[in-house]
C-alpha cells in the first residue's frame, strides 16, 4: 500500500520570511508548509516509481483541474525526462477534467464533473476521497484497461477510512493548505510553495469580488 512522505500532525512548517513569497500574499500566509523544491523532488521520485510499474502500457494522463494542474505538469515533465533518457519509453497522451465540489473551504453537496473522460490520474489533494470516488465511477464507463491514481497530497483523517490512491506524494495532517495550484476561493494558485493561511486571510478572500484596500 502506498504511503507517501509522512508529515506529522505537530509539524508547523517553515518561517515564510525565509522563502520568496509574492508580495500580494505576504500578509495572508502563516507558514510555508511544503517548500516548492521539496514538492518537485518528491514528484521526481513518483515519476520513477510510476514508470517502473507501468511496463509498456500506453498512458493516458488525466489531469483533474484546477488544483491538479501544477502537479500534473511537473509529474509529466519528470516522466518525459525518463522517457528520453532511459532505455525504454512509452507514449503518453493527455486529457483534462474539471471537478467542482468545494465552495471556499467547505464541501458542497453537489459535485459536478466537466470534461471528456477517456488513464493515469493526476490529483492535487485527497481529503475525504469523495471527489475521487465520483470520478472513478465515471471512468469505469469507458472501460479502461487499468486506472492508477496519483495524488500529491493525502490528508490524514482519522474518522473515515477514506480512499487511498495508488501513488501518494505526501501524507499531511488535516489542515487547510493553499499554493502550488491549490486555492482558497480561487486565490493562492499563483504561489509556488504549499502554505498555511492565516485565519484572517479566509475572511479577506471570502468574497469573490474583493475590493482593493
Ligand atoms: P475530497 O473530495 O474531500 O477528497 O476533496 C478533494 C478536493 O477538495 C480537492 O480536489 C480540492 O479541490 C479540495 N480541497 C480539499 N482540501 C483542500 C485544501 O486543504 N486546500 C485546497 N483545496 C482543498
Ligand atoms: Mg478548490
Amino acid at each position: 500500500m502506498a504511503h507517501g512522505l509522512q508529515i506529522k500532525d505537530e509539524e508547523s512548517g517553515y518561517n515564510k520570511n525565509l522563502f520568496c513569497i509574492p508580495k500580494h500574499y505576504e500578509e495572508d500566509l502563516e507558514r510555508v508548509f511544503i517548500p516548492h523544491g521539496v514538492i518537485l523532488d518528491r514528484t521526481e521520485r513518483l515519476a520513477r516509481d510510476i514508470m517502473q510499474d507501468m511496463g509498456n502500457h500506453h498512458i493516458v494522463a488525466l489531469c483533474v483541474l484546477k488544483g491538479g494542474y501544477k502537479f500534473f505538469a511537473d509529474l509529466l515533465d519528470h516522466i518525459k525526462a525518463l522517457n528520453q533518457n532511459g532505455d525504454k519509453s512509452v507514449p503518453i497522451t493527455v486529457d483534462f477534467v474539471r471537478i467542482k465540489s468545494y465552495c471556499k473551504d467547505t464541501p458542497t453537496e453537489k459535485m459536478s464533473i466537466v470534461g471528456e473522460l477517456s488513464t493515469l490520474n493526476g490529483k492535487d489533494i485527497i481529503k475525504t476521497g469523495r471527489t475521487m470516488k465520483a470520478l472513478l465511477s465515471e471512468l469505469k464507463d469507458n472501460e479502461p484497461k487499468m486506472v492508477k491514481v496519483v495524488s500529491l497530497l493525502i490528508k490524514r483523517i482519522y474518522r473515515s477510512p477514506g480512499y487511498r490512491p495508488d501513488y501518494i506524494g505526501f501524507e499531511i495532517p488535516d489542515k487547510f493548505v493553499v499554493g502550488y495550484a491549490l486555492d482558497y476561493n480561487e486565490y493562492f494558485r499563483d504561489l509556488n510553495h504549499i502554505c498555511i493561511l492565516k485565519e484572517r486571510a479566509k475572511e479577506k478572500y471570502k468574497s469573490n469580488v474583493r475590493l482593493l484596500e
